[in-house]
């Protein structure tokens, strides 16, 4: 006990340990339980540096822009697929899904994967993965296990969700849901926040999520079962192709790099999405929230963006890279924000996306953003549940043209994931079958 006291005092947490001291019982153990899961020390550094530090500081003046291809216009695109496949259906090839996030710009109260976009099925974002996964797999002749990081505050709620819906249909054996870990919220003056005798505890940001497979048995599990590619991604992408084959299949066959990452052109100046970039010459991404804006406006002669490589939060990682990186150091990204009521509070988190300059090479995959990144963010406007929808109506609809259907004028459609996961296997004869079944019309609005 006096240790606990000790750490606190030495760590400047003179209110907390006085307030510890009035707890008795329960109430004690508990609180003491959340003092010892921390670092304080590291609390403290944190604190200290990151309350001094403005924005320009985090960015090296020696940030230049990382260059990238649309993947589907390379001549070894079909060859990628074809390779991507083969390692699918060998067994090697992993979905990891990071879902710890609060998802609060939603107004939605839950965990952002049980969220119906308003498609006609009213599938929630995590019915759609679920059954795009089990798609893939049929096709590749091979079971992908799927690991699911929640945090704290929605783990129970998204594992309830998945049970209530028996797993939408995915063998419960290939499922591992795992918590990411917690770091205190600091007051403005640098205390802990405390609400109702225990610590504020907020997850610590998706790049815990190396962390948390190490420490949950997951990444031994994984390469108990021998996977060698792990496909990450974020919960709120509509239009997220997982486990996309030629993208594994591009790492696979090109890659002296440990991880790639899709990248889109950015939609303007403004759009809240990571930047690709080199820093120091080694690859990375700088999120929307530290650059500043001498870079983010930045223009080339022809008027384009300079930084214009978008993170649509699709990375892949080789399980070496993954080994690599359960123990290695992240550095921490500070926002401040109201907790328990408290305004101005520092929350800290780290990102998935500096792992890579820690592993050296990364190869950037161009992604057309009208097939592949459609996020819900908002409530309404940008990256909102209209927006999503409007956008998967768009991309069946033309899976459907391709395929010889004369869709009608004006009109959205959506094709079950359970029915095509990347717009193969249509046809007229098919559309005529599954209309008002697998494949729904709906007006745009
Ligand atoms: C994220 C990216 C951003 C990218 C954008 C694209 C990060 C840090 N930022 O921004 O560069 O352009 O997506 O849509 O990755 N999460 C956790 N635990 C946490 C916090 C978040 O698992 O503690 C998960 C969320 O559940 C979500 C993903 O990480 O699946 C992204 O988090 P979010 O807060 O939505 O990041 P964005 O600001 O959208």
């Amino acid at each position: 006990m006096s240790n606990i006291i000790e750490t606190l005092n030495a760590a400047g947490q003179q209110d907390l340990a006085a307030r510890l001291e009035t707890l008795e019982g329960d109430a004690r153990a508990k609180l003491e339980r959340d003092i010892l899961s921390q670092d304080w020390e590291e609390l403290r550094a944190l604190y200290t540096e990151k309350s001094t530090t403005s924005l320009e500081d985090n960015v090296s003046a020696d940030l230049k822009p990382m260059p990238f291809k649309i993947a589907a216009d390379d001549l070894r695109y079909a060859f990628w697929k074809e390779t991507g496949e083969i390692l699918l259906g060998k067994g090697q090839v992993a979905a990891f899904l990071v879902a710890g996030g609060q998802g609060s710009r939603l107004g939605f109260d839950g965990p952002k994967g049980m969220f119906d976009i308003g498609l006609p099925s009213h599938k929630s974002l995590f019915q759609l993965q679920a059954e795009r996964l089990q798609n893939l797999a049929a096709q590749v002749g091979h079971a992908i296990p799927w690991c699911i990081m929640t945090s704290p505050l929605n783990h129970e709620a998204t594992v309830n969700f998945f049970t209530e819906h028996r797993f939408f249909g995915y063998a419960r054996e290939n499922i591992r849901f795992f918590d990411q870990g917690t770091i205190c919220a600091l007051t403005p003056d640098g205390h802990a926040v405390v609400d109702n005798d225990r610590l504020a505890l907020v997850p610590d940001g998706n790049g815990g999520c190396f962390r948390a497979l190490a420490q949950s048995g997951t990444l031994a599990w994984l390469i108990e079962r021998g996977v060698r590619y792990v496909f990450l991604y974020s919960v709120d992408n509509a239009l997220c192709r997982i486990c996309d084959p030629a993208f594994i299949g591009a790492l696979a066959s090109e890659g002296r790099s440990m991880s790639a990452s899709k990248v889109v052109h950015k939609a303007g100046p403004n759009e809240n999405v990571g930047i690709f970039a080199l820093q120091n010459n080694k690859p990375g991404v700088v999120e929307y929230s530290d650059l500043p804006e001498s870079y983010r406006d930045m223009t080339n002669a022809d008027g384009s963006l300079t930084f214009d490589g978008g993170n649509i939060a699709i990375h892949l990682f080789k399980i070496e890279g993954l080994r690599k990186l359960q123990t290695s150091k992240l550095p921490w990204h500070t926002a401040r924000k109201t907790v328990c009521g408290i305004e101005k509070c520092w929350k800290f988190e780290q990102f998935l996306f500096d792992a890579f300059p820690q592993l050296g090479t990364m190869m950037p995959f161009g992604v057309i953003r009208e097939e592949e990144f459609s996020p819900v963010k908002n409530a309404d406007g940008n990256d909102s549940p209209k927006t999503a929808r409007e956008m998967i109506g768009r991309l069946h609809r033309e899976w459907l043209r391709k395929a010889h259907v004369e869709v009608k004028p004006g009109k959205l459609y959506e094709v079950s994931p359970t029915l095509s996961y990347a717009g193969e296997g249509l046809s007229r004869r098919v559309f005529e079958r599954e209309l008002g079944r697998n494949i729904l019309e709906f007006d745009a609005e």
